[in-house]
């Protein structure tokens, strides 16, 4: 066994490490997490320099150490960062990042010759052989993928299913099929938006249309034209079928289970439009109550239908008010309970605020009904910012945007009484709690909006339900039923709101997921 003091027992480039993890936070582009969402992953560049530190010897002095640290995480300095603000202004403000190392996101080209040292180094303390690193509870994969980057032989375990397929999915299919390119699925290539990406990547034309790029002496730059003939060309010539490489073969499937997920979805989320310009401006126009769109044999909206009554001049120009489709981002629901003196129907909420960042601010208006059965909700759009000075200002929104709920319970908005925290487990306990549809929150034009739900939408969630037993059905062995355990610190809250069994928390998960997702 290699038994030696290593680096982490004695230093840690902490600063280094924290600033790279938090930059690679913002990336979108190539992350291991943006192939699937796993619960606490850990960032890459943490997971790196700790492998490392962990890995390597300590080399004994403090200024060797410190001479390594910088090796793996680099140096801390300050920059100047410039940002817009909501009204146009910019401010400057000072910022620490990291310079060199090996830690940063997006630099690994650049640092390619100091990550083989390191590769070396791990293995010199090895005697000569990559060392084994396990990790029993592996779940999204950052500390294997570092290991195997360094150069280690990765082992990751994890019992949970999905972790597992992801594990998988960055660990070892892009290792076994780097490199190797076979046939596109032929589904895909009736698909012209794919098609012409990956004629656009691939620099492919028609043979004709590149002999004349050709004899013009142009560089071959793909035209929009050009692509969807090609992208025709392919769907006719079905035995001539492009290769490609895991990428183009990883978004073809998840076209694939784009287009059969949005067929089976539609029914659950109708989309609306409302009468509008495309680029607001003042000129006055008739507002038309919103309209649900029809779709197409895809699935997808289809607004030349709606907008079939204007002609192409007028739709080219975005100040002409027409009908703009307003998919749905997101169902927002709120648990309810029964008030124990007025019986009307409470919403659990803690806060009525929907939306309260840079200037919009968008609030839920919650008003007893008419027979004080229950509540009726409204969206008010634009609330005004109050006066005075910071603590003024919170205090103020906060009370502004209060909800029903509190410490000590739920007050009902249609009698003076209380539901305490102890009568809502009660209730829960006793299967009485329920759920209400409060707002939808959809893309439009300039951002994300709110708007009431429609009755059809209200409607949807009791097909969702029967939908939701019906996929529980049909789980091979079944749904687990066995009860959930409480631990000691009772992170397992649930429970005492009557969400007590292992499969019930799922139910309520997967409706959320198909009210709300
Ligand atoms: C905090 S997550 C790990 C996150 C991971 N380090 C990453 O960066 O993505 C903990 C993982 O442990 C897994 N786990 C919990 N109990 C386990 C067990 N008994 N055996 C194997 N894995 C387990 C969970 O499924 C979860 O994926």
């Amino acid at each position: 066994m290699n038994d030696f003091p290593r680096l982490i027992e004695f230093a840690f480039p902490l600063k280094q490490a924290s600033l790279d993890s938090v930059h690679e936070k913002n990336v979108r582009h190539g992350h291991i997490s943006t192939l699937h969402i796993w619960p606490a992953r850990r960032p890459l560049a943490a997971c790196r320099a700790a492998l490392i530190a962990t890995l390597l010897p300590d080399p004994g002095d403090p200024e060797k150490r410190r001479e390594l640290c910088e090796k793996i995480a680099g140096t801390v300095e300050k920059e100047i960062e410039k940002k817009k603000k909501p009204d146009g202004s910019i401010v400057e403000r000072e910022k620490e990042v990291t310079k060199g190392g090996i830690l940063h996101w997006g630099r690994e080209t650049e640092n390619a010759d100091t990550l083989e040292w390191f590769r070396q180094e791990i293995r010199k303390a090895y005697g000569g052989r990559a060392p084994k690193v396990l990790d029993p509870f592996a779940g999204g994969g950052a500390i294997p993928l570092e290991a195997m980057r360094l150069g280690c032989e990765a082992t990751a375990i994890d019992i949970n299913p999905v972790a597992w397929f992801i594990l998988k999915c960055t660990l070892e299919y892009p290792q076994k099929l780097a490199g190797q390119k076979r046939p596109l699925p032929e589904f895909i290539l009736e698909d012209k938006e794919f098609m012409e990406a990956f004629c656009k990547a691939h620099k492919i034309f028609l043979p004709a249309k590149h002999a004349k790029h050709a004899k013009k002496g142009k560089t071959a730059q793909p035209q929009q034209g050009d692509l969807s003939e090609l992208s025709r060309h392919f769907a006719c010539f079905a035995g001539n079928i492009p290769e490609a490489d895991l990428a183009w073969h990883v978004r073809a499937w998840g076209r694939w289970v784009l287009d059969r997920a949005r067929r089976e979805l539609a029914q659950f989320y109708p989309t609306y439009a409302d009468f509008e310009p495309i680029q607001k401006n003042l000129r006055p126009f008739e507002r038309q109550p919103m309209r649900l769109v029809p779709l197409k044999q895809d699935a997808t909206p289809d607004m030349d239908a709606l907008n079939a009554e204007f002609s192409e001049e007028y739709l080219a120009s975005e100040t002409n008010p027409r009908w703009v489709a307003k998919p749905t981002v997101a169902y927002l629901w709120a648990r309810t309970v029964t008030c124990k003196n007025c019986r009307a129907t409470i919403p659990l909420l803690k806060t009525r605020w929907l939306c309260k960042t840079g200037n919009r601010r968008v609030l839920l208006t919650m008003q007893p009904n008419a027979d004080r059965s229950g509540v009726v909700f409204g969206i008010a759009e634009n609330v005004p910012i109050a006066g005075g000075n910071a603590t003024q200002r919170k205090a103020y929104e906060k009370q502004l945007g209060a909800g029903t709920m509190s410490r000590s319970g739920a007050s009902c908005p249609c009698c003076p009484s209380m539901m305490t925290m102890e009568d809502i487990k009660l209730e829960g306990q006793a299967g009485r709690l329920s759920t209400l549809h409060t707002a939808v929150a959809v893309d439009g034009c300039n951002g994300k909006e709110f708007r009431l739900p429609t009755q059809a939408e209200r409607d949807v969630s009791t097909r969702a339900e029967k939908l939701g037993e019906e996929v529980f059905q049909s789980i091979p062995f079944g749904v687990p039923t066995e009860r959930i355990r409480e631990d000691a610190k009772r992170n397992t809250w649930c429970v005492q709101y009557g969400i007590d069994q292992f499969a019930r928390s799922l139910r309520n998960v997967s409706f959320r997921l198909s009210r709300a997702s």
